[in-house]
C-alpha cells in the first residue's frame, strides 16, 4: 500500500484536478484498488468524480475514531475507484486534532485502510497547519503542484520545509509545473530551470473536468492532458518503488 498526497500550501494550483486524475489512472492503468481521500472542506474530489456525497457530515468523525472510514467511503462509477469525501465538518478539524493529540491519526488510518486499498491518494487543503502535517506523515510519496510562478516557488520552499521537518526518513517530494502555457516567456524560464520536473499543460481538457465531472482520462483519453497524466502518474510509481527499495 501507498499513500500519494497532493500538496501544496497555495490554493488554485491544481490540486484537486491533479488527485482526481492521478486516482483515476491509478484505478484504470495500474489496475490497484485506490481510494481518494478528499481532506479539503471544499470537496472538489467527490465533485469531480461525478460522486454526491449526501447525508449528514461526517468527515471529521473518521479522525476521532466516531465513523469508521468503510461508513464514509463512497464507491465510483468507476471500477477499483472509491472516494473518501470532504465535507464542512472539516473546518473544525485542525482544532480537533490539536485536542486529540494524536500526530499519526491520519497515517495510522491510511494503515489500516491497506487492507483494501493499495493506494491512496490525499487531496490536502491548501494550509500549513495539524491537517498538513497529518498528511506528510502518512505520505510515501509528496506531489506538489506549482504553475511557474515565483509565489508557486515560494510554496514549494514551504512544503519542502514542513517534510523535511519529519527528519531523514521523510518522504520524497515530486514538484509539478502545472498549468503551463508555453506561450508565456516565464514558463518556458520554468521549463528550462527544471527540466527534470514532470509538466501538466494549461489545457481546456483538463478545465473541462469541472464541467463533465469526469476524470479527462474517462472522456478525452487520447488527449495530450491525458497522456501527460498517465506519464505523471508512471513517475510517482517509479518514485514509490525507489522508496521500496531503499527501505529494502
Ligand atoms: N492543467 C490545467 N489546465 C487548465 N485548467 C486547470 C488545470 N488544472 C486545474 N485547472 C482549473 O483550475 C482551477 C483550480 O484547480 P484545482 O484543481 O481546484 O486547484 P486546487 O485544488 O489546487 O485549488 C479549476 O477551475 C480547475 O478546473
Ligand atoms: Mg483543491
Amino acid at each position: 500500500m501507498a499513500v500519494i498526497a497532493v500538496y501544496s500550501v497555495k490554493g488554485g494550483v491544481g490540486k484537486t484536478t491533479l488527485a482526481t486524475n492521478l486516482a483515476w489512472f491509478s484505478a484504470q492503468l495500474g489496475g490497484f484498488n485506490t481510494l481518494l481521500w478528499d481532506l479539503d472542506a471544499a470537496g472538489g474530489g467527490a465533485f469531480l468524480l461525478g460522486v454526491d456525497p449526501s447525508g449528514r457530515p461526517k468527515a471529521q468523525g473518521v479522525f476521532t475514531r466516531e465513523q469508521t472510514p468503510h461508513e464514509v467511503v463512497i464507491g465510483t462509477r468507476y471500477a477499483k475507484l472509491d472516494v473518501l469525501p470532504a465535507d464542512r465538518s472539516l473546518w473544525g478539524l485542525d482544532a480537533r486534532l490539536a485536542l486529540l493529540g494524536k500526530k499519526r491519526r491520519l497515517a495510522r488510518l491510511t494503515e489500516d485502510l491497506g487492507a483494501t486499498y493499495s493506494r491512496i491518494v490525499l487531496d490536502c487543503p491548501p494550509v500549513l497547519n495539524r491537517i498538513s502535517a497529518q498528511a506528510m506523515r502518512a505520505a510515501d510519496v509528496v506531489i506538489v503542484p506549482m504553475p511557474p510562478s515565483p509565489l508557486s516557488t515560494r510554496a514549494f520552499a514551504l512544503v519542502a520545509e514542513e517534510v523535511k521537518r519529519l527528519g531523514p526518513g521523510h518522504p520524497p517530494m515530486l514538484p509539478v509545473l502545472s498549468m503551463v502555457d508555453r506561450r508565456r516567456t516565464l514558463h518556458r524560464m520554468a521549463l528550462d530551470a527544471n527540466p527534470e520536473w514532470p509538466v501538466i499543460p494549461l489545457a481546456s481538457a483538463l478545465e473541462q473536468c469541472a464541467v463533465r465531472r469526469a476524470p479527462v482520462g474517462d472522456f478525452a483519453p487520447t488527449s495530450l492532458a491525458a497522456s501527460d497524466l498517465g506519464r505523471l502518474w508512471q513517475a510517482i510509481e517509479r518514485k514509490l518503488a525507489q522508496r521500496e527499495r531503499k527501505r529494502g
